[in-house]
């Protein structure tokens, strides 16, 4: 029997052809599939997965490594029966630079009240507003790995007081760095402006709550009281505890590009909220002629001998 080399792409609600074209092209010999075409199941050694469906990877005796297509693997590590090979998740460059444009985005649009300045020019009125210097506002990351690491030193080039918080700690030039659960309060109350890019995990899940949100600092810099940008997953935010801090004054303005259930209901009652910008988990997309094409060139070196790269820690789901 000829060894099993082919590629499995079971890209869940994103198109697959945008994905299996860059691999065609690179490598027109190797065998590749788009589930649910899967005459072979014993074929297949690499999937390169988004929502993949339940049971799907546990059907593939000969798989060598479970590639995410994007930087987190939520979305099927909790899956029952899960084979016990290396998962990798997206690491890339292209993906880092989306990130730290849509959280530094976020950050300057409620650090100098864009939001209000937009509402007054539709009414036609020229009012200044009292403006704090970037290092009058103290801006805390929680997770500080290859996203969180990005976005803190670009917020602290361009002056604010940037601070992260981790599971071990972190050592970054111009970051204080808090780690685990003794660091957390503190962390929280020297917070003004809260950055959320932690993984979705047992741990973290609901993290993102209403005693957590109180705990942020109210005598810092901004008018407007405490901001919460979160750009991880939306199973991170208690959302009705969102809804009751940004009306109460808890929080004073949010960002939010995820929700624990997506696409957002048109009934949602966080669409109308005056302080919260809403995306629609477009923070840091993955780009299929990108992604593809990395993980493609992974698997050509790991053929050849190399390590696999951004390999998942199974045990602590990130
Ligand atoms: P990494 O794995 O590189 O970093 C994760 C960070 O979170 C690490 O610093 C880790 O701590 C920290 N962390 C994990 N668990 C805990 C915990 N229990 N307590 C404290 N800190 C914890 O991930 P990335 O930076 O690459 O990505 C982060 C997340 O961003 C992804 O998992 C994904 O969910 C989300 N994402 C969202 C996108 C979007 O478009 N909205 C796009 C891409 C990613 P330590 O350093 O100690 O290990
Ligand atoms: C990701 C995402 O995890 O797009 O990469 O959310």
């Amino acid at each position: 029997m000829a060894a099993a080399n082919a590629i499995l792409i079971a890209s869940g609600p994103w198109p697959p052809e945008p994905w299996a074209a860059p691999i065609r092209t690179a490598e027109p010999e190797r065998p590749l599939f788009i589930w649910p075409d899967l005459p072979d199941p014993a074929a297949i050694r690499y999937a390169l997965v988004w929502k993949p469906p339940e049971g799907l990877l546990a059907k593939l005796p000969n798989l060598s490594a479970i590639f995410s297509l994007g930087a987190g693997v939520d979305h099927f590590i909790f899956q029952p029966g899960l084979p016990d090979v290396p998962i990798v998740r997206a690491v890339s460059p292209d993906l880092t630079r989306r990130m730290t444009e849509w959280v530094v985005l976020q950050v300057l649009l409620h650090h100098r009240r864009q939001r209000l300045y937009d509402r007054f020019q539709a009414e036609r009125r020229w009012q200044e507003l009292r403006q704090p210097s970037a290092d009058q506002v103290r801006v805390g990351i929680m997770g500080m790995g290859v996203l969180g690491r990005d976005c803190a030193a670009v917020l602290a080039r361009l002056g604010f007081r940037v601070a992260g918080w981790s599971r071990r700690p972190a050592t970054m030039a111009d970051v204080e760095s808090f780690a685990g659960e003794d660091g957390l309060t503190p962390f929280l109350q020297r917070t003004d402006i809260l950055v959320s890019l932690l993984p979705l995990t047992p741990a973290t899940r609901g993290i993102l709550a209403l005693p957590l949100l109180r705990t942020l600092a109210h005598d810092g810099g901004l008018a407007q009281g405490p901001v919460l940008i979160n750009g991880g997953r939306g199973g991170l935010q208690v959302e009705a505890d969102v809804f009751t801090a940004l009306t109460t004054g808890v929080l004073g303005a949010a960002s939010l590009d995820v929700f624990e259930h997506e696409p957002l209901d048109p009934a949602s009652p966080l669409w109308v909220l005056p302080n919260l910008v809403i995306t629609p988990h477009v923070a840091a997309s993955s780009i299929p002629a990108v992604i593809a094409p990395e993980i493609h060139r992974q698997i050509l070196a790991y053929e050849a001998g190399a390590p696999l790269t951004g390999i998942v820690d199974r045990a602590t789901f990130y």
